[in-house]
């Protein structure tokens, strides 16, 4: 291949500059050139009036002083069109129009939808796994998740301070819609408590009963961190709960808040209940050293693969080797095994019975 084109995709993930540079430089270095595309697919799509809004050619110069940057300097978006096929094709004959023989794609499923059709359409693509979610089971660890988890980190060690102060049971919303892993990660590397995940069914008649617990036991404050998608797996009544309870009348049953889950719990407790959501503070900042080495080795693994006329393929690392695996096998939504971590968390919070 003599040239291959790079695209970031979905939501921003820190460590995607430094996949980017890595991209670019290993490229360069193998005699083949790189168009780096804007806006994720939106750029195949060419719509804009002027080309420079869509791509522009990669110089080993364009990623300087990137890898210590969050966010992604192609910037990203997520681009419905590109369901359509129609729009698939026409990326695909966008590519062929710019000399592009070979595409990387960086970002998380849906990232990963859109780099398999274009690499069934005949243009071999490599999907790298960015996002900070870490909700793709081939690979141990997606671009992000380390930094997310930091600042996650970070930012609880704030929170536990004041709670402390005050004897107050904080509840942590924390990013991963679909995914615990940054939930269940956060809670062991932060001493939580207690966490309420997707994957595992909860009540919150037993978080409360949890809470009662560990003030019984002597804890003057408790963390909970909360996966905002945790909310599909709670199994509780809450219209009964709500109904039994006067101060919960206001609570609305149609759209949950991280504040009203905290209340409820108050109010089945009996102990003062706090929520906090870190939201898109997660997805920003400086990726973490870590970050910025899985980065910098899974940019330039997927380039070594185009390089070789290899496509259609997802890499990751798994036991800190790096792997590579076909686009269509990466299962969305399997359940990585977190059973040990999370029986963890009950030990080192001292919340076994
Ligand atoms: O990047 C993944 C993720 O952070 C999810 O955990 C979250 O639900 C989602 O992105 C929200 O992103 P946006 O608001 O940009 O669609």
């Amino acid at each position: 291949m003599k040239r291959i084109g790079v695209l970031t995709s979905g939501g921003d993930a820190p460590g995607m500059n430094a996949a980017i540079r890595a991209v670019v430089r290993t490229a360069i270095q193998n005699d083949m050139s790189v168009v780096g595309f804007k806006r994720g697919y939106n750029g195949l799509l060419m719509r804009s009036r002027d080309d420079r809004d869509d791509f522009e050619m990669m110089t080993a110069r364009s990623v300087s002083d990137k890898i210590h940057r969050g966010g992604t300097f192609l910037m990203t978006a997520r681009c419905l069109d590109f369901l359509d096929e129609k729009y698939q094709k026409l990326a695909v004959s966008n590519l062929r129009t710019l000399g592009i023989e070979g595409m990387v794609c960086i970002g998380g499923d849906g990232t990963y939808r859109g780099a398999l059709a274009l690499n069934n359409l005949g243009m071999p693509t490599i999907g790298v796994p960015g996002t900070i979610d870490n909700d793709l089971a081939y690979t141990d660890y997606t671009i992000g998740f380390d930094t997310a988890l930091n600042t996650a980190c970070e930012c609880i060690n704030r929170i536990r301070e004041t709670s402390d102060s005050h004897e107050r049971v904080s509840l942590i919303t924390v990013m991963g819609r679909n995914c615990g892993d940054i939930a269940v990660h956060t809670a062991l590397a932060c001493g939580a408590e207690l966490f309420m995940i997707p994957e595992i069914p909860w009540s919150l008649e037993d978080i409360a009963e949890r809470v009662k617990w560990g003030v019984m036991r002597g804890k003057r404050s408790m963390i909970i961190v909360f996966a905002e998608g945790a909310l599909s797996s709670l199994t509780s009544d809450l219209a009964k709960i709500c109904s039994e309870h006067e101060s919960l009348s206001e609570v609305s049953l149609h759209h949950i808040t991280s504040s009203q889950i905290a209340q409820i719990i108050e109010e089945l407790s009996g102990h003062e209940t706090r929520a906090t959501v870190l939201g898109y503070i997660q997805r920003g900042g400086s990726p973490s050293a870590r970050d910025r080495i899985l980065a910098s080795r899974l940019g330039a693994h997927a380039v070594r693969l185009l390089k070789e006329d290899r496509g259609g393929l997802a890499v990751g690392v798994r036991a800190d080797a790096l792997i590579e695996v076909p686009l269509d096998s990466v299962q969305v939504g399997d359940r990585r095994q977190n059973e040990d971590l999370e029986r963890l968390i009950d030990v080192m919070a001292v919340m076994t019975r």
